[in-house]
């Protein structure tokens, strides 16, 4: 049964572990706090929550993420972002990612698959702060294609054994940008961008979720250097079994954008997946999403032991 608060907005739960549409709110509008209240126990609850068909403009977006936390403002901020709203990132497929760096979009997908499961990330995991959530709204997407998915990292290791839990609570694993890129031969505008703006972190594998005191496999398929202390063969043995667990399917929702969609999820228990199927688009619309990111905090492990960064500023200038 959808669970409909006093203020009228429902909580449809989409799938046993993971995922919920939020039908009843106008994020154009000013939201009372109980709205907020209820917005935020589903995002815990359901770890990504959607609303359809929201008419807001980068004004309303900023407001609404605003009511979660401080946003940040990106250091780095691809060209097609609007300069009067430092919040807001924009993506443009096909207009950015490649071109910037002079590839073109196949050789730009072709060199950043390393394995079938690549592009599954935690939103700048690198850093020693990770955003505790993100927001991004459709402004124009294909018809067809460009759906993106998210996997709950609470769920699967709840799923676990409880020996493999065990193991998984004493582990720490490097996490870097640019890892799963393959380098042109010479000289490589990507890398010597990565060169510039290193980011690296050693987060716990483990992390205890700082609100609802779950423990989280805190792990992705695109910045995942390695599991420290391990040897390399073991590091990826054992980050194939944690993928496995974590990307199957009763963990996972998938959803469907249209123009207006807005996706809002906590970024410190799930993964998710940017569309990896939009090769169609080459000749058609660009899918133009804008997204604004809560600043995170400094995950802790199971033993207490908080990240520790090797490289790259904090995303959060308080943290610096
Ligand atoms: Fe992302």
């Amino acid at each position: 049964m959808p669970d409909t608060t006093l203020s009228g907005v429902t909580v449809q739960p989409l799938s046993g572990h993971i995922g919920a549409e939020i039908y009843g709110v106008d994020l154009a509008k000013p939201l009372d706090d109980s709205v907020i209240e209820t917005i935020r126990s589903a995002v815990l609850r359901w770890k990504v929550v959607f609303f359809r068909e929201q008419d807001i403009d980068h004004a309303a977006h900023v407001a609404f993420g605003q009511r979660f936390g401080e946003l940040i403002r990106m250091p780095a901020r691809g060209s097609v972002s609007p300069k009067d709203y430092p919040e807001i990132e924009t993506t443009a497929d096909f207009l950015e990612h490649g071109p910037t760096f002079g590839l073109d979009n196949n050789e730009w997908t072709e060199r950043n698959r390393h394995s079938p499961w690549r592009g599954w990330h935690i939103d700048a995991s690198p850093r020693i702060d990770p955003p505790t959530a993100t927001i991004l709204r459709a402004e124009q997407v294909p018809s067809y294609g460009g759906d993106t998915m998210w996997a709950n990292l609470a769920a699967a290791y709840t799923g676990l054994s409880e020996a493999v839990q065990r193991l998984a609570d004493g582990l720490r694993v490097e996490h870097r940008l640019g890892v799963t890129y393959r380098p042109r031969p010479g000289r490589d505008a990507y890398v010597e961008h990565l060169m510039e703006n290193q980011a690296a972190t050693i987060h716990p594998l483990v992390r205890v979720h700082p609100e609802t005191g779950e423990r989280v496999l805190f792990i992705d398929c695109q910045y995942i250097e390695q599991i420290i202390g391990v040897s390399r063969f073991e590091s990826q043995g054992l980050l194939s079994m944690f993928t496995e667990q974590i990307l199957r399917p009763e963990y996972t929702v998938r959803f469907r954008w249209e123009p207006g969609s807005v996706a809002f999820w906590d970024n410190r228990s799930t993964m998710h997946l940017g569309p990896v199927d939009t090769a169609h688009l080459e000749s058609g619309i660009p899918r133009i999403m804008h997204r604004v990111m809560v600043v995170g905090d400094i995950p802790v492990g199971v033993d207490g032991k908080p990240s520790e960064s090797l490289v790259g500023a904090p995303l959060n200038p308080k943290l610096s």
